[in-house]
């Protein structure tokens, strides 16, 4: 008998030692994962590529024609596009590929990009990504702000703003993609800051976006 009641603390004692165990497995694994992680810098891919991305820190697209200059000539014309980004990733693979839904479009004044890391020059054709900077949906642009204010809880832009803007429909943040001082401002909704945008040169006419933002989009 007293053999059993032994056994049984023994097995209790045993029992309450796992969420122990579990604890300390889960403090480890990211640790030992560190000193020894079970990843090949270069395998599969052409030496130094995942090096080059990982020292650069930026993403690295593929260039993209978006078209000619004159097919956004009006304001508030616009152009939806879907940039293909490369990005370094501790994983097997070690690079993945995103894709990021983008617009670009006309304005009828110039603005820039001052609080940004990349200075650019003013300028009146504006493409962000559409990734909403709240919690990821993708956001709408939105030429009629009548639209917004029908639409997206009830935002009522003020006289200035009238025009058009983007728009996330998952908790409803609105951006004005013309605010002269900060393009993409949050007017309404939780989003923290603007969307990124992309940066681009006009070649020959036709714009081509040439990198995403400095930081990371997807
Ligand atoms: S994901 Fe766009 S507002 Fe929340």
């Amino acid at each position: 008998m007293a053999e059993r009641g032994v056994n049984r603390r023994t097995f209790l004692r045993a029992l309450s030692a796992i969420p122990v165990l579990g604890a300390l497995a889960a403090f480890a694994a990211p640790l030992l994962r560190y000193l020894k992680p079970n990843l090949d810098p270069g395998l599969g891919l052409p030496e130094g590529r995942l090096r080059s991305l990982a020292e650069m820190d930026l993403p690295q697209g593929e260039q993209l024609a978006l078209g000619r200059v004159e097919e956004l000539a009006e304001p508030w014309s616009s152009r939806i596009f879907v940039y293909t980004q490369r990005y370094a990733q501790y994983t097997p693979e070690q690079a993945r590929v995103a894709t990021i839904p983008g617009v670009a479009i006309r304005l009828p004044w110039k603005v820039s990009f001052p609080g940004f890391k990349q200075g650019e020059e003013p300028t009146d054709i504006v493409i962000f990504s559409r990734i909403c900077p709240h919690l990821g949906c993708i956001f709408n642009y939105v030429p009629n702000w009548r639209e917004v204010t029908a639409g997206y809880g009830g935002y009522v832009p003020p006289e200035e703003r009238r025009h058009g803007l983007m728009a996330c429909p998952c908790h409803l943040s609105i951006y004005d993609p013309a605010d002269r001082d900060r393009p993409g401002r949050v007017l309404s909704g939780p989003a923290p800051r603007p969307p990124y945008y992309f940066t681009y040169e006009i070649r020959d006419g036709v714009i081509v976006i040439t990198s995403a933002e400095p930081g990371g989009i997807a």
